[in-house]
């Protein structure tokens, strides 16, 4: 490939303003015949391949738009919907974030008198870096670690069935950061008591904030873990936010009552007010806190 395109100029067309006085370089061109020039130019170079982490995916009625970058550099790339809807249904998923090997060759978009240029790779054909690949890299990896000891004391660390922190290795735009940071896992749906309620803390000093589930057989509702009177926590014994009845939510600092349904406060200082919601996502028996809880 070329790494300096030179349109050729445009043939002469009428009377034009005269160049820079003193300057020897060819022209003044219209520029709108050197960016049709630049177009064709950049679409002379050769198709090929280019592999590299695909972000920043942006979708468009005709169009999606992406990047794909390595350590080095990145390049914009654009798709056809129709052909990137096939790539997806033959990926199986969509493959932000992961390392594919994309196929197509340069484009350029040279405006008009309202609209931006721009440059792209326009893409017409993708696979996902596939499982092999990935594999061998981490075969290499495993035996790299092996070599230096690294795995020894990772063996003796006991590896809980259901770990209740989990770290995630992954680039700043990458799509699992995206999904580890989401959402966070609180507990299982069996170890709530079937009329019940169970609460959780998360962040330290400042940061630090909680949220209780109340279990009503198979309904489950969550609240912030602040009284609307004085902004206490409600428990006063870990996990104890009902009354006797178990038909409502009592702050145990002065006794306010809330409807579990909704967290209106019925009965008590602060009677009118309501608890804060969190929301929460089920999937299967595990419950999640979303990342922005309220
Ligand atoms: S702090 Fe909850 S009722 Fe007063």
């Amino acid at each position: 490939m070329s790494s300096r395109p030179t349109p050729a100029p445009a043939p002469a067309t009428g009377r034009r303003p005269a160049g820079i006085p003193g300057s020897e370089l060819a022209g003044p061109f219209p520029v709108g015949e050197y960016a049709a020039a630049l177009r064709a130019q950049l679409r002379s170079f050769a198709r090929v391949q280019l592999i590299g982490e695909l972000v920043n995916l942006r979708p468009s009625r005709a169009r999606v738009y992406f990047e794909l970058r390595d350590s080095a550099g990145a390049i914009p790339c654009a798709a056809w919907r129709e052909d990137w809807e096939a790539i997806v249904g033959r990926a199986g998923d969509s493959p932000e974030g992961m390392q594919v090997v994309v196929a197509g060759g340069c484009d350029y978009y040279p405006g008009s008198a309202t609209s931006s240029p721009a440059f792209s790779f326009a893409v017409t054909d993708m696979r996902v870096a596939g499982e092999g690949d990935l594999l061998v890299r981490i075969d290499r990896l495993r035996k790299q670690l092996d070599a230096e000891g690294l795995l020894q004391l990772q063996k003796q660390l006991p590896r809980p069935l259901l770990p209740r922190t989990i770290g995630v290795i992954t680039g700043p735009t990458g799509k699992a950061r995206d999904d580890a940071a989401t959402n966070r896992f609180l507990c299982r749906l069996d170890e709530i008591p079937e009329t019940g309620a169970k609460g959780f803390w998360f962040g330290a000093e400042t940061e630090r904030f909680g949220v209780f589930l109340v279990r009503q057989g198979e309904r489950l509702f969550a609240y912030a873990n602040s009284c609307p009177h004085l902004g206490s926590p409600l428990d006063w014994q870990p996990d104890r936010f009902l009354d006797r009845s178990g038909r409502h939510i009592i702050c145990g600092t002065h006794g306010a009552l809330f409807r579990i349904t909704d967290g209106f406060c019925v009965s008590g200082p602060c009677a009118g007010a309501a608890l804060k919601k969190a929301a929460i996502l089920c999937q299967g028996d595990a419950v999640y806190l979303c990342d922005d809880p309220f």
